[in-house]
Formats: C-alpha cells, sequence, structure tokens
C-alpha cells in the first residue's frame, strides 16, 4: 500500500470539509424544486417526512420517479440509484415480472383478509432459503422483530431481551435501545449502559433490554447465565453501522451458548435477507437461528416482512398461545409481488451475477485505495458494500464511532452532485440489484476515483 505522507494525512478532514462546503452549494443549486418542495411538507409533516430516517443534511431530493436502477428527481435531475430504499429493492425498480404479478394482481383484489394460496406458496419459498419450516407475514421488519420476541418470551417464559450496541431492529420500544448511543451516555465498552434511542420509552421496557457489544461472545455468555433472557437478537452482519463482518466463528460460538442457556437466537436478516445470497447471512455462515425476521428485499418494493422460526417455536402461535395479528399481514399483493421477487427474479443465477457484479465494484474501489494510501477499505457481503473511512476493520459500534464522518459525509454530497446515488445515512451501504448495467456498476468506482483524486490533489 502506498502510505500518504502524515501532513496530508492530518490535512484531509480540512480538505474534506472544504469539498463538502463547495459541494453543497452545487446541492443547493441543482435541487431547488426538492428544496421548495420539502419547505411545502415541513408545515405538514414533521421534518417534512414520514420516516425521520427520510430526512437529511442538508434536505433530501424529493424523488418523481423511478426505473430499474435510476431515479429521477423533480428538479429533472437523473441518479443512478444504489441506496434503493435503504436495500429494500434488491429487485430494483418497477421489474417488468413484478409489475406483471401486481397487475394481475389488482385486477383480482387486493386484500381479502382471508387467506389466499399465494400465502403457502410464498412461505414455501422461504423454507427453500432457510431452514425454518413455518413462517407468518407482517407489513415491516419492525413488526416481524416485535413478533419473533414476543415468541421467543412465550416459549422461554422469561421477560430479558438481549440486543447489541448500535443495532437496529426497527421502531418498537425494546429495541429502540441503543441504536446510536452518544458514547457520553453509553458507559463502558465492554459493558455498555442501554440508552433509550427516543422519548418514550419506560423504564420497565429499559430493564428488560440488555446492550452488549458485537463479537464479543464472553459479553453474550455473562448475560445469559442469569438464566433469565428469552432472546439474543442480533443482525448476523450488521448493516446499520455500513457493514459490519463477524469475527471468524463469532456466530457459531453465539448459537452454542444461546442453546446451552435455553436462549433464542434470532437473526434479524431484514437487510441480509436474499441480498447476501440466495439463503441470506444465515445460509452464508451456515447459521440457523431459532427465528429469523426478514423484511425490505423480500417484497420488491411492497411493505411485507416474515418471520420464521423453528417448529417449536412457531408452534407458540398454532396452539394460541401467542397471538400474531394483523389486517394486512400476507395481503394478496404483497404476497404477488414477494412471490415474484422470490421465484421469479431474485434467482439463484440473477443472485449470483449481482453478487459478481458488486465484486467488481469492490475490486476497483481496493485498487484505488491501495494505490492512493487514503485511510479507507470496503466491506462487503453479498450484493452489498461500502467504503469505511478507517484503516482498519470495524468490528462493532465504538470503532464505527470513531471512522472519518467528515469524509464520509464529502464523499456522499460529492457523490450525489454526479448523479451517484449512495445511501444517505453514512450508516447504510450500496445494494447492486439485480437490474443495474455493467455501465452503471462501473460507474460507482469512477466517481469514487475522481473523489478520492480531489482529496487528495
Ligand atoms: C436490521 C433491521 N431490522 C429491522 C428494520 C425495520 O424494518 P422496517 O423499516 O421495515 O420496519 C430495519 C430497517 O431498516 C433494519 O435495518
Amino acid at each position: 500500500m502506498n502510505a500518504i505522507s502524515s501532513a496530508l494525512q492530518n490535512n484531509l478532514a480540512e480538505r474534506a470539509k472544504n469539498i463538502t462546503r463547495r459541494e453543497l452549494q452545487v446541492y443547493s443549486d441543482r435541487t431547488a424544486a426538492s428544496q421548495s418542495a420539502n419547505l411545502r411538507a415541513r408545515k405538514v409533516l414533521p421534518m417534512g417526512v414520514p420516516s425521520s430516517f427520510q430526512a437529511y443534511d442538508p434536505y433530501p431530493i424529493v424523488v418523481k420517479r423511478a426505473h430499474a436502477g435510476r431515479i429521477e428527481d423533480v428538479d429533472g435531475n437523473h441518479y443512478i440509484d444504489y441506496s434503493l430504499g435503504f436495500g429494500a429493492l434488491f429487485a430494483g425498480h418497477c421489474h417488468p415480472l413484478v409489475q406483471e404479478a401486481m397487475a394481475d394482481q389488482i385486477q383480482n383484489g387486493t386484500l381479502f383478509v382471508s387467506p389466499c394460496e399465494a400465502n403457502a406458496e410464498v412461505a414455501e419459498l422461504l423454507i427453500e432459503r432457510y431452514e425454518l419450516p413455518m413462517w407468518r407475514f407482517t407489513n415491516s421488519g419492525t413488526e416481524a422483530t416485535m413478533d419473533a420476541i414476543r415468541v421467543a418470551r412465550a416459549i422461554t417464559g422469561r421477560d430479558h431481551i438481549v440486543k447489541v450496541e448500535g443495532g437496529y431492529h426497527g421502531h418498537h420500544d425494546e429495541v429502540m435501545i441503543s441504536m446510536k448511543p452518544a458514547l457520553s451516555a453509553a458507559g463502558d465498552a465492554s459493558d455498555p449502559t442501554p440508552v433509550p434511542a427516543t422519548a418514550g420509552i419506560t423504564q420497565a421496557v429499559m430493564r428488560d433490554t440488555i446492550v452488549i457489544p458485537y463479537n464479543d461472545a464472553e459479553a453474550l455468555e455473562r448475560v445469559l447465565k442469569s438464566g433469565t433472557v428469552a432472546c439474543f437478537i442480533v443482525e448476523p452482519v450488521m448493516q446499520n453501522i455500513s457493514i459490519c463482518l463477524p469475527d471468524d466463528g463469532y456466530l457459531q460460538q453465539v448459537r452454542d451458548i444461546t442453546r446451552k442457556y435455553g436462549t433464542m437466537l434470532i437473526f434479524d436478516e431484514v437487510k441480509t435477507g436474499i441480498t447476501a445470497g440466495w439463503s441470506g447471512a444465515s445460509g452464508h455462515f451456515g447459521i440457523t437461528p431459532d427465528l429469523v425476521c426478514l423484511a425490505k428485499s423480500i417484497g420488491g418494493g411492497l411493505p411485507l416482512g416474515a418471520f420464521g422460526g423453528s417448529q417449536e417455536c412457531m408452534d407458540q402461535i398454532t396452539s394460541g398461545k401467542v397471538l400474531h395479528l394483523g389486517t394486512f399481514n400476507g395481503n394478496p399483493l404483497c404476497m404477488a409481488a414477494a412471490k415474484a421477487v422470490l421465484s421469479q427474479v431474485c434467482t439463484k443465477d440473477a443472485t449470483a451475477q449481482a453478487i459478481m457484479r458488486n465484486q467488481s465494484i469492490l475490486a476497483e474501489c481496493n485498487a484505488i485505495i491501495a494505490r492512493t494510501g487514503i485511510p479507507a477499505h470496503t466491506v462487503s457481503l453479498g450484493a452489498k458494500g461500502c467504503v469505511t473511512w478507517a484503516p482498519t476493520q470495524v468490528r462493532n459500534y465504538r470503532d464505527y464511532k470513531a471512522t472519518d464522518f467528515d469524509l464520509a459525509f464529502a464523499q456522499w454530497i460529492h457523490h450525489i452532485n454526479r448523479g451517484l446515488m449512495l445511501p444517505p445515512g453514512l450508516d447504510d451501504q450500496w445494494l447492486c440489484s439485480i437490474m443495474h448495467t455493467e455501465a452503471e456498476t462501473r460507474r460507482v468506482a469512477e466517481v469514487f476515483e475522481e473523489f478520492v483524486e480531489e482529496l487528495l490533489a
């Protein structure tokens, strides 16, 4: 690797800020219609957005239409979309087979609140990918993790849950703890203090959620020893702090320790789901949890979540001990889209090709990093990847907090002004969809190279 001089290294943050200052002006000049749409929306929607995650600095672009791997904003700017709805569109925008399935279903009704045949068909498609025999559908990832936790509590008769610091599992109370805590409130790195992520979380809920660091099997064993923990809910690969990979053997240790103490292991695969590989991160690492939660890409752009579990876990619902409810659960429109995604669009071959395209982006970015010696590295899982602005691998939330957010923001704003839409939150990662073309794929490394050259000029 080419080491850059320490003078330049010290100067990078300042250079990044200069790029950001200039690019903010460019952004403002080219997105006037988005800006006025935001101002209008702020009068009637808190922060001007339907979900607070959609608000970002300086203001979000407002989208008019999307197709395949591209979106167009209300100013007429075109972007190659590598954010893809926070990774919810592995199928790409408007895939013809998903559209066809939806169009057929719209002719025949969009809500029965009586079962449809596609419920079992989609469950069977998920069983092919995950070694879990029974499934239920929800409308979001939030509902999937909420319901999976309830099942775990019912089967164990225990109250406590364990999650990792920096982990996001949706917006229900028990998991909105230590999502992105301020380090001043987060206590010791090896034994983090649970910190509510929002007002409105009761003391009772706070008492039930235990927080540990990711990639720390000893910490897990320490907290499970009490015998009061219903479940450990974890993303097998953390994807809300860029991408944070498990250490070799960590997931197997997690599996063994949870089994030893009778604690249910819940893999939150809302993001890794079908994007990490055909059978998600569970298949990639060869670890079967007791319960798995899916959402995002399985719905092909429609609101759909699911959770699957062992026979024993899901019998909690069959027996009526756990009530799992929802007017829109398994509605035929979402089922039609999911059936197309799982059986026709995100096939084994198409998934492998998207992963290969991602590998080529990573190889090119790695070559740029090695050639220039910038303090960054790439991380990937399946069809997703990211550049992390730190010289060494991030193993947990504390490492992630030490990455360089000034550089990350400068990269993001530079790229969006050149028609490359990376996820806006800096916590996310790019996703290569089934529909991105070779030329669109190449563009990621091209724009990254332009940014790096400017940073070092
Ligand atoms: C890992 C993970 N779990 C759960 C959720 C919640 O899913 P939803 O936004 O569909 O409620 C998200 C959303 O980003 C997520 O990233």
